[in-house]
């Protein structure tokens, strides 16, 4: 019993003791800020001094922040990055100053050991759920789709487009007849679904949309709305984050499934850095959390009601 207190009292002094750095990438989307929220509550909660930076989507800015988080000497640095490639350089500074790294929600193309480990979903696994829900929806039916990316050469754009394309692969009356990006934003959602609906007969020749966040989802549906159609039945949607907006579209029938991820990525990334400061304990290099299908059927209101106190 007594070691087992000194344990944990050795691992809540060595939580109170740290100060971490966060650059996140901004606020393109209400996942995004429920992201934000939480990181910043469960340092309060666990007496973790957090130094926050909002990049405003620019890799150049999170570059600063890292280096700016060297020079302050923090503990450990979470970095939420914006796209996949480009680390390399500021995570050797990192590394020679022997600061870990944890990676949030994104994943990057460098070598494993500049890092101390990522806590994301399985990205092309949401696609590909996302592309089976929509084969099993249509059956034999002809069903052109467009696709609202995500922003250009991040992880979760160019694996979320892999896995739905897997999913669809062999079903040969499922295309993807338009993709372009919408960058993660309500705004630019709605932009490219106009532009999808001119292009296409004002919309009769789409069928489905499938978009790589909820927020380009919301703004699609109301373009879909002010071209005369009806989203959720004349034009289904599919989209990733289960946020508490697409609950309420899905329980007005105009949404037809998202797939969640969860906001706390910040919970298993201090958990795993605070038995790394403890005692050495390496975590696994890549925390996964989990991705669930929701519908129609799944009660929406009722997950509305829930979502909403949980960062959102
Ligand atoms: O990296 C996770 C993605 O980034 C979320 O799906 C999206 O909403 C966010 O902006």
């Amino acid at each position: 019993l007594i070691s087992g207190l000194m344990a944990s009292t050795t691992i809540a002094a060595g939580a109170a003791d740290m100060t971490v750095g966060f650059s996140q990438i901004g606020s393109e989307s209400g996942w995004r800020a429920a992201e934000t929220s939480l990181t910043k509550s469960q340092a309060e909660e666990r007496g973790i001094d957090l130094k926050f930076a909002d990049a405003q989507q620019k890799q150049e800015n999170q570059i600063k922040a890292v280096r700016s988080f060297i020079a302050q000497g923090v503990d450990a640095i979470l970095i939420a990055p914006v796209v996949a490639t480009g680390w390399e350089g500021v995570l050797e500074e990192a590394k020679d100053a022997e600061i870990p790294v944890v990676l949030l929600d994104r994943q990057i193309d460098a070598p494993e050991d500049l890092y101390l480990t990522a806590v994301t979903s399985d990205q092309v696994h949401e696609g590909k759920v996302a592309g089976e829900w929509l084969v099993k929806d249509v059956g034999d039916a002809e069903c052109n789709v467009v696709e609202l990316q995500g922003t250009t050469g991040s992880s979760p754009a160019i694996n979320r487009k892999q896995g739905f394309e897997e999913a669809i692969a062999g079903h040969d009356n499922i295309k993807i007849i338009r993709s372009q990006t919408g960058d993660f934003t309500r705004t630019k959602g709605k932009e490219v679904m106009e532009s999808f609906i001119k292009a296409e007969d004002g919309g009769k020749n789409i069928c489905a949309l499938y978009a790589h966040n909820d927020d380009m989802a919301v703004g699609a549906i109301q373009a879909i709305k002010e071209a005369g159609l009806k989203p959720g039945t004349d034009i289904k949607v599919v989209s990733i984050d289960a946020v508490p907006d697409i609950f309420q579209a899905m329980a007005a029938g105009e949404a037809n499934a998202t797939v969640e991820l969860t906001p706390n990525m910040a919970g298993p990334a201090f958990d795993a850095l605070e038995k790394y400061k403890a005692d050495g304990t390496e975590p696994p290099k890549w925390i996964q959390t989990e991705s669930k299908l929701y519908t129609q059927a799944d009660d929406p209101m009722k997950v509305y009601e829930e979502k909403k106190g949980l960062g959102y």
